[in-house]
């Protein structure tokens, strides 16, 4: 278990400059948990005990209205960590974290990350570096949700999905395995009707193009 957990931490930016006797200690203490898809880590409320790091695959941070609409505040990949929060400020989690692909996570319970923060300073800074990046995202959600329209939020959402995921081809990126319309409906607050009928009208006026979960998204459309 530990050596699956010590090459995977070795790929993770967060433990990037850590020495290779450092790694062994934290692979020493990271757990492996191997997850398929659509499957609830944890759920909005639950108390908070560990810190997670996405080895490989994807999970959606989802928060849910009291009249049951889901709204997904951010999907994550390999590399990135959830969790923290709760570890952060001794509160239960904020949101719940489902697993949207089959997914390895390295799983580290409290003790051990408040150890390594309080270690190893170059964690700290990394994770700080991570939390502003996620502010700054949750700030361009925040006004894209109050200030535009869905056509303009869904173009948003490509070209997002574009630099994060995609690879530059022609005059614009591929992206392979796009989320579904329904996930893109819940990221965008809208209906999965209403963002079939805009790709759609993309394909028709833009030269999107959707063949099975590969997208093609021109620069022209998101400009
Ligand atoms: P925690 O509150 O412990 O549990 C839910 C986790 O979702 C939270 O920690 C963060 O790691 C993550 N999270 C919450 N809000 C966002 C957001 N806006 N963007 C990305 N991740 C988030």
């Amino acid at each position: 278990m530990s050596d699956r957990a010590a090459e995977l931490l070795s790929r993770i930016d967060l433990f990037s400059e850590l020495t290779a006797e450092e790694l062994a200690a934290v692979a020493q203490v990271a757990q492996v948990h191997k997850l398929p898809r659509d499957t609830v880590v944890f759920d909005t409320g639950d108390a908070a005990d560990a810190v997670y790091v996405v080895a490989s695959g994807k999970v959606n941070i989802v928060v849910t209205s009291s009249e049951g609409k889901e709204l997904i505040l951010a999907v994550l990949g390999a590399g990135q960590v959830f969790g923290e929060m709760g570890l952060l400020d001794s509160s239960p989690r904020s949101a719940a974290v489902t697993t949207a692909t089959a997914v390895e996570l390295l799983v580290i319970n409290r003790d051990e990350f408040h150890r390594m923060l309080d270690t190893q300073p170059q964690i700290s800074r990394k994770l700080l570096t991570m939390l502003a990046q996620r502010l700054r995202r949750a700030n361009a959600k925040m006004e894209s949700l109050a200030y535009m329209d869905v056509a303009g939020r869904l173009a948003r959402y490509f070209l997002d999905l574009a630099r994060d995921h995609g690879q530059a081809l022609g005059n614009g990126w591929l992206v392979v395995r796009r989320p579904t319309h329904s996930d893109i409906a819940h990221s965008i607050g809208t209906s999965r009707e209403t963002v079939s009928r805009l790709i759609n009208d993309f394909e028709d006026r833009l030269g999107m193009v959707n063949k099975g979960r590969f997208t093609y998204i021109r620069e022209e459309m998101v400009r």
